[in-house]
């Protein structure tokens, strides 16, 4: 089948890639002309574990192309994705600007019968918009499709090529079959392709990011409590997601959520609901708390050093939202930078492959280190931001012997309590006891 994908970020990427991979003809359309020559010379443009395989592999084939051109791209396609950004606009519902602009020009270039799939995150009734904004200039047949992508990043090659279902927004039969015939490969072992209107399609990616928001969100409600109350936050983790009813995923405390999705989804479903006259209340207790979640340890470091973090040097492991991935957006790290800076801390930062984002954001306003263990040297303390595995296991003299204090905040829960008392560190996490040594 000849695909075309327009957008060719971290979702257009992945699509595409994986589509060609099972054997379809695929073409990659990118206004970023950079990141297009870049594709087109063999250089991926963004770190996700197990895509350079199958990117370098359907290149050599000839299966996968990258151009500027939307004329180009769509030539011959009878499946259009638009993996376009859906970023919060001023009022913070999401702003279609990119996805209907494309849409007005597929309306000019289209030659053929095609279905047009809404790969974005979008608000219920953008299929209805795309669709009138084609039809204003299309002389020939289309269908609009809402096929909202559930990858995670750091894991999104698996998550394409085996989701867990497949939603298909349509009542188009002709749409229907192609759309089945499309993805049959990706879900030979009966996970289902649901097919619903385009609507429940839309409202059914907002429900799912924002029902795992409240999950996470929740979470760290009760780690907050646990503080208070003298529990233990990864005791009652295990206690109730042994509960099938409530499951295990998605219940790990930290300082909150951040990434592309989840922060501009909530705020959107919850824009949605206001159009409806609906008040979500669910929704903006959980962006409150995320906010204030990010920095949470800011509070205990200053405590920690009498109130006054002027002239300390913090070192911070981990900047990406989440390991396994370069992604910085609404990443906690960030925040965590701004505070530190503000309250006149010298920031010494390390991460395994956010480094040039961050850099490309940040700039000069903090050191970035070589290795995890070089970020740590002279520092007055260790935070830890991303769960990246290396930092699971670290060597606990090294970290020790550079920094100078014992001292680590442990935003995301890493480590053992009684082997951190052991070792002789004063350790701050998130919903179990401070350990001081
Ligand atoms: N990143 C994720 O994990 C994820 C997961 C599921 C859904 N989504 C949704 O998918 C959509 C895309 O997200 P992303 O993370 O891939 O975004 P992204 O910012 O990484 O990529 C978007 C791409 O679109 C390109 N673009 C912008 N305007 C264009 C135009 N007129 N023509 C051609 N290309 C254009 C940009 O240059 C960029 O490369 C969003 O709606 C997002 O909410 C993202």
């Amino acid at each position: 089948m000849k695909v075309a994908v327009v957008g060719t970020g971290y979702v257009g990427l992945v699509t595409g890639t994986c589509f060609a991979e099972t054997g379809n003809n695929v073409t990659c359309v990118d206004i970023d002309p950079k990141k297009v020559e870049s594709l087109s010379k063999g250089k991926i443009t963004i770190y996700e574990p197990g895509l350079e395989v199958i990117f370098e592999r359907n290149r050599k084939e000839n299966r996968l192309k990258f151009t500027t051109s939307l004329e180009e791209g769509i030539e011959g396609a009878e499946v259009i994705f638009l993996a376009l950004p859906t970023p919060p606009g001023e009022d913070g519902s999401a702003d279609l600007k990119y996805i209907l602009g494309v849409a007005h020009d597929l309306g000019n270039t289209l030659k053929d019968y095609a279905v047009i799939v809404d790969k974005s995150t979008v608000p219920v009734g953008t299929a209805e918009k795309v669709t009138a904004a084609i039809a204003k200039n299309a002389k020939v047949d289309f269908d609009v499709v809402s096929n909202p992508e559930f990858l995670r990043e750091g894991v999104a090659v698996d998550d394409f090529m085996k989701p867990d279902r497949v939603v298909v927004g349509t009542t188009s039969e002709r749409a229907m079959e192609i759309m089945n015939r499309l993805y049959a490969p990706l879900v030979r072992q009966g996970n289902p392709v649901i097919f619903m209107d385009e609507r429940s399609a839309e409202m059914t990616k907002y429900a799912a990011n924002s029902f795992l928001a409240m999950k996470i969100t929740f979470m760290n409600e009760i780690a907050n409590l646990c503080e208070r109350a003298g529990a233990d936050v990864d005791m009652v983790r295990k206690g109730i997601g042994t509960d099938s009813r409530i499951g295990k995923r998605f219940l790990f405390p930290g300082i909150g959520y951040g990434g592309s999705c989840f922060p501009k989804d909530v705020q959107a479903l919850g824009k949605t609901a206001n159009e409806f006259d609906y008040d979500f209340k669910i929704l903006n207790s959980v962006m409150k708390v995320n906010d204030k979640q990010k920095t949470k340890l800011i509070p205990v470091l200053k405590d920690h050093f009498g109130g006054d973090l002027k002239g300390k040097t913090i070192a911070l492991w981990g900047l990406a939202f989440k390991p396994h991935t370069d992604d910085i957006r609404e990443a906690p790290a960030l925040y965590n930078i701004k505070s530190l800076r503000r309250a006149g801390a010298k920031v010494v930062v390390f991460d395994p492959e956010a480094m040039d984002n961050v850099r490309g954001v940040v700039g000069r306003k903090v050191k970035y280190a070589k290795s995890m263990y070089e970020a740590l040297e002279g520092a007055d303390a260790l935070m830890i931001m991303t769960e990246w595995p290396e930092f699971r296991t670290p060597d606990f003299d090294r970290i020790g012997e550079s920094l100078n204090n014992k001292l680590i905040f442990d935003g995301r829960n890493l480590y053992d309590l009684d082997l951190m008392e052991k070792r002789g560190y004063t350790y701050y996490s998130v919903g179990r006891k401070s350990i001081k040594a």
